[in-house]
Order: structure tokens, then sequence, then C-alpha cells
């Protein structure tokens, strides 16, 4: 299937209110002024939060592109990948069901909710909600409250995200031969441990997926910044708010990211990074030894975000 970019991320634990000052005081997203589902004459209290206390983040002209929902324990709730029109969801939907997957369309409720024109979900082996979907909504500017200039979203999607999986086999079975990423590289960590970058647009990687034991994780989402000035007034106002570095900043190996990682409020890490590589048609996949160019002290594949 002809999936275009990782368009959008829900994510859950307890007091996603916490994501409204770590979100847009330290990492300069926008809450987004129209909640998805939304009536815009509606008077609101606080602006990015819907009724059910999800919390709505903006990266770009996109209504939104993060969303944290109430939970009691932190992890990831689903993955949005977005298609180009109305041909290819179909395909991939027809796709999905001969692959033997059990599709669901989104009811028109759950299609507001996101904000798109239609939705459809599966899970994927190690049981992450997995949506397709067409005709994201854009409704204003971006402008953050923190003075980031822009994210590195359109056609490179907002971002990339790292899976920790049970069952490595299946994990890529499914997103290669089902979802039709490509393999850009891949490490190996130690024996039946591997993490493995996939893409499906020209940024590097938008799913790391990698085994380090039985059990799933969510890892990392990383948002991309234009350029290390923008990393690094990020990592003053991570440091002076006293939020967790888990990884010192470093470039790695593989996408050339110079970047670094902070503790959420639900537990999982955000990277926070800039010079991501692109790469062509022309690119075939690689085996790599060293994950880091330099620094990235502290990067493991221990987790605090289990889903
Ligand atoms: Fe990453």
């Amino acid at each position: 299937m002809d999936i275009r970019s990782l368009g959008y991320v829900g994510v859950e634990g307890p007091n996603p209110k916490d994501w409204l000052s770590f979100a847009t005081r330290i990492c300069g997203l926008m809450p987004a002024p129209l909640v998805p589902g939304e009536d815009p004459s509606a008077t609101r209290s606080e602006d990015g939060m819907s009724s059910d206390g999800s919390v709505y983040l903006k990266m770009d002209p996109r209504q939104w592109r993060l969303a944290a929902h109430p939970a009691e324990t932190g992890g990831l709730r689903y993955l949005g990948f977005e298609l180009a029109g109305r041909g290819a969801f179909e395909k991939a939907l027809d796709e999905a069901r001969q692959q033997g997957l059990t599709v669901t369309p989104g009811t028109p409720e759950e299609c507001m909710a996101r904000g798109v024109h239609r939705m459809a979900h599966f899970a994927d082996p190690a049981g992450h909600r997995i949506e397709l979907f067409i005709s994201a909504t854009a409704d204003s500017p971006f402008e953050s409250p923190t003075g980031v200039s822009s994210f590195l979203t359109g056609s490179l999607g907002m971002g990339h995200i790292g899976l920790l999986v049970p069952d490595l086999e299946a994990g890529l079975n499914f997103y290669l031969d089902i979802l039709g990423f490509e393999e850009s590289d891949y490490f190996e960590i130690g024996p039946g441990m591997a993490m493995h970058f996939l893409r499906c647009n020209a940024r590097h990687h938008s799913l790391a997926i990698g085994r380090v034991g039985d059990f799933k994780a969510l890892h990392h989402l990383m948002l991309e910044v234009p350029n290390i000035d923008e990393v690094g007034q990020i990592h003053d106002r991570a440091t002076a708010a006293s939020i967790p570095i888990s990884t010192q900043i470093g470039r790695h190996a593989n996408d050339r990211m110079i970047s670094f990682y902070m503790k959420s409020p639900f537990g999982f890490d955000i990277e926070i990074g800039c010079e991501g590589l692109l790469v062509g048609e022309d690119w075939v996949s690689q085996k790599l030894i060293r994950p880091d160019v330099w620094g990235h002290a502290g990067l493991t594949a221990e987790v605090g975000g289990a889903d």
C-alpha cells in the first residue's frame, strides 16, 4: 500500500494536561486553537483541551498532529498513517483484508474526532492500533508559543516513532510486506535483539521498530526543527524546567540527526533533532555497526512508557 507519511500520533497516560505545559513551553508546539470535532463558534475555557480531557497539539497548518489522551498508564494509543486520496485508501484497505487483517472502518464520530475525511483501523502484530486516513483538516498557520520557527513536516510527516515489540520478525513482515515501508538500515544489538529503521517517504525513517525483550513499548517520538540552534534552545528550556534529559546531545550514524532525548509526561522519550537525512529511490538497505557519530550518551533501549 502507498502510505505517504506518519500523519498523526495519539498517546495516552495519566494527566494529559501535563502535556500542555511540556509540549508548548518546552518543545514549542502550539495548543490546537480548534479541537477536532469541536464547534468553531463554541466558547472554550482552555485552548487545546477537549471535553474528555484530551490535549491536542499543533505543529504546522494541520489542525493537530499529536494528541494526549487520559489513561491509567502511559503509552501509545494509535498511529495515523496518511494516504494520498480515496483510490489509494480503498486499495490499501483491500490489500489489508487480502492479507487477513481485520479492517474496521472509522465511524463518522471517530473520523470527526481525528479531523479527517475517512479513516480505517487494524492492529499490528504487537497489538498497536494502526489507523489509515485521508484528507486531514488544515485550519490555521502554526505559531509557536515559544519561538520555534517551524517543525519539519509536510511530505515528510510529523516525525518518527520508535516502537519495541516482542516479535520483531512479525513486525517487520507487517510493516514491510503489508504496509509497504522500505528498510533504510538496521543494527543488531545482541542475540535476538535489533533495531530496524523503516521509511515511507524521503525521511530516513518514519518508524524504528526493534526488539530488546519479550515486551512491547513506545520508546520515543522524534520531532524535527530546522537547525541546531532551535534544538539547543529546546534543550535549554528543558534543562531550566528540570525535565530529565535521558540522552545527551549527539549525532546518529544512520539518519545523521543531531538530537537529544528527554522524558515526556507519560514516561516515554521525546527526541528533538535537526539535520535528519533525506534518502532517494537509489538508497539501499545497510547493516550498521556504530549507532552514533558522536555523543548520545545514555541512549539505551530501556523505556519508561510501556504500552
Ligand atoms: Fe529517533
